[in-house]
């Protein structure tokens, strides 16, 4: 199938997305703990994580347009704090769920079943389920002007993750941790990996 200009333009709006966000490739699977001014708490599953840079340890996150009045964004502008936890196969099915749009009294954790936990000092709820959780403090807000999202530059400033699952190296196996992949808007997968690789260099 060839789609030109035209054709995506004609789509229909839920064919569009989920095509659309199909076309990205597999996508981190992450819950969103936030929690506003008088502790309520909120979890949101966002699959728009990406590395922007080790040091300082820098992860962006793409929110929908604020006329969506999303808690998550409401949250992280208001304590800017806000934990990233990968979604474990144990508990895909209750990360999906914390999509549905919840009334703001309401804690994703309570209404899916997932364990908030807090940390000392750190004003944003953890899972206490994750194996590996990542606490951020926001640095930078840039809403897009070109189509009205939001994105958030976060520092990372804890980190939990097994001992057994990171390598002398530093890497992370997040396979052996449980971690699923997402794929367009509502597919879950385990992974498998296919090897590991030497640093690429022209002669090697
Ligand atoms: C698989 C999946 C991935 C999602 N990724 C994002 C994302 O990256 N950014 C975003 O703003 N919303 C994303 N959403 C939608 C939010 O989870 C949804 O809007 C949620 O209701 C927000 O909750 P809140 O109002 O409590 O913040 C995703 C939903 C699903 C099912």
């Amino acid at each position: 199938m060839i789609f030109t200009s035209d054709d995506l333009q004609r789509l229909d709006t839920r064919y569009r997305a989920a095509f659309a966000n199909s076309l990205t490739g597999f996508k981190a699977a992450n819950l969103v703990g936030s929690a506003d001014a008088d502790g309520n708490q909120n979890l949101a599953i966002m699959s728009s994580a990406v590395h922007l840079g080790s040091h300082p340890f820098l992860i962006g996150l793409v929110l929908r347009p604020s006329d969506a009045r999303q808690h998550t964004l409401e949250n992280i502008l208001e304590l800017r704090s806000y934990t990233l936890n990968h979604v474990h196969e144990s508990f895909y099915q209750e990360a999906h769920q914390t999509a549905a749009r919840y009334p703001r009294g309401v804690s994703e954790f309570v209404a899916v079943g997932l364990t908030a936990e807090l940390v000392e000092g750190f004003p944003a709820p953890f899972i206490a389920e994750a194996r590996i959780r990542l606490g951020l403090e926001l640095r930078e807000h840039h809403p897009l002007a070109i189509n009205g999202t939001h994105l958030l530059i976060g520092e990372v400033v804890l980190v939990d993750v097994p001992d057994t699952n990171v390598a002398e190296d530093g890497s992370v196996d997040l396979g052996a941790s449980g971690t699923v992949t997402i794929s367009g808007l509502d597919c879950y997968h385990r992974v498998q990996q296919l090897g590991r690789l030497a640093y690429a260099k022209p002669d090697l």
